[in-house]
């Protein structure tokens, strides 16, 4: 496995991460298997939200880690909140009640490091840094990010936070990297020209803030993963020969695509197999060259200026 040394922080997060969003329909053994097999491939952020599984895929996690309490120490543990039945709440209240939630069902006393999951419009700064200032005074939070936000919605937060805001995660896969269709199509009147994140792929990397993408291997709403998706025909053949040639199977050379970004993002996976997990991880060791980074880019639709 290979970490990433977070700016800032004395953080050093795997370069794939273990999202939890889908195990809450998962037995404790189960998710106990998925767990440790994580953490003997070296990964060890944890990736949470306080609405996953609406609260049991914290509790179920919980549950592992007291069965397997040594695990804690070798994980980083990292939840989101702000989000709501009908609206996004990042209030004072909402914002440190939520966490409180999160840190009973999980049955840890901090969380490693916490997210705001997506930008409330009616948001104050200031209110936003009196909730980490609270949440790092108790204790109960050791760093702090973002998620799904644009790099104005981060500065202004910035202004008033005191905290580095070290991550920001978003959507970015194969099929869904708007953060570098936008930045290949400058000045040009096509439909990937379209800039709907702000920058946010070289703010990042002028901020020193990592992006975590998240829904790696999702198509569009609705249609499961790209893999062996018949409507991602040449995309797929293209996986099928650097899987071949690098001995992996396709879904590590589509993270090995997300890894090779000079932004050094962290991956986030989604799966609740063990066995694909493993799979996955093998793409941390591929480094792809130039040349296969655009043939892979191309091949799911796109052309160059
Ligand atoms: N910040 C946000 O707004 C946001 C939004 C969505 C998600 N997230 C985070 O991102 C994480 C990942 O999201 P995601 O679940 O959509 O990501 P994903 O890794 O793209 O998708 C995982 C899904 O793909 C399936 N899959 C099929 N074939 C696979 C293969 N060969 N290898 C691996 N998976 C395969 C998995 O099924 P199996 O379980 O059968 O493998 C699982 O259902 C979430 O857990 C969450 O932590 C964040």
């Amino acid at each position: 496995m290979e970490y990433l040394s977070i700016s800032n922080s004395n953080l050093s997060v795997s370069r794939l991460a273990l999202g939890l969003m889908r195990i809450a329909g998962k037995s404790v053994e189960e998710a106990e298997k998925l767990i440790n097999a994580a953490v003997e491939l070296g990964i060890n952020l944890f990736d949470h939200a306080d609405i996953y599984g609406a609260g049991k895929s914290e509790s179920l996690f919980g549950e592992v880690l007291k069965r397997n309490p040594s695990l804690r120490e070798k994980m980083i543990i990292q939840s989101k909140c702000g989000i709501r039945r009908g609206f996004y709440d990042l209030s004072f209240e909402h914002i440190v009640g939520s966490v409180e939630e999160s840190l009973k069902r999980l049955g840890i006393d901090s969380l490693d490091i916490l997210l705001l999951h997506r930008p409330d419009t009616l948001m104050e700064p200031e209110e936003v840094n009196k909730a980490f200032s609270y949440l790092d005074n108790q204790g109960m939070v050791r760093a702090f990010g973002v998620s799904n936000m644009n790099p104005m919605q981060t500065e202004l937060l910035q202004k008033s936070v005191e905290y580095p805001l070290l991550f920001n995660q978003l959507q970015f896969s194969l099929v869904h990297a708007g953060m570098v269709d936008s930045g290949i199509n400058v000045n040009m009147t096509n439909s990937r020209a379209v800039d709907y994140d702000g920058n946010m792929l070289e703010y990042a990397r002028l901020k020193n803030i990592t992006i975590q993408a998240w829904s790696i291997l999702q198509a569009s709403k609705g249609e499961g993963t790209f893999l062996d998706n018949p409507n991602y025909t040449k995309l797929n053949e293209r996986l099928a020969y650097y899987a071949e040639q690098y001995g992996v199977e396709k879904s590590a050379v589509a993270l090995a695509w997300i890894l090779r970004h000079p932004a050094k993002m962290v991956a986030i996976a989604g799966t609740t197999s063990p066995k694909h997990l493993e799979e996955l991880a093998k793409g941390v060791d591929i480094n792809l060259t130039r040349q296969e980074w655009y043939d892979l880019y191309l091949s799911a639709g796109r052309l160059l200026p």
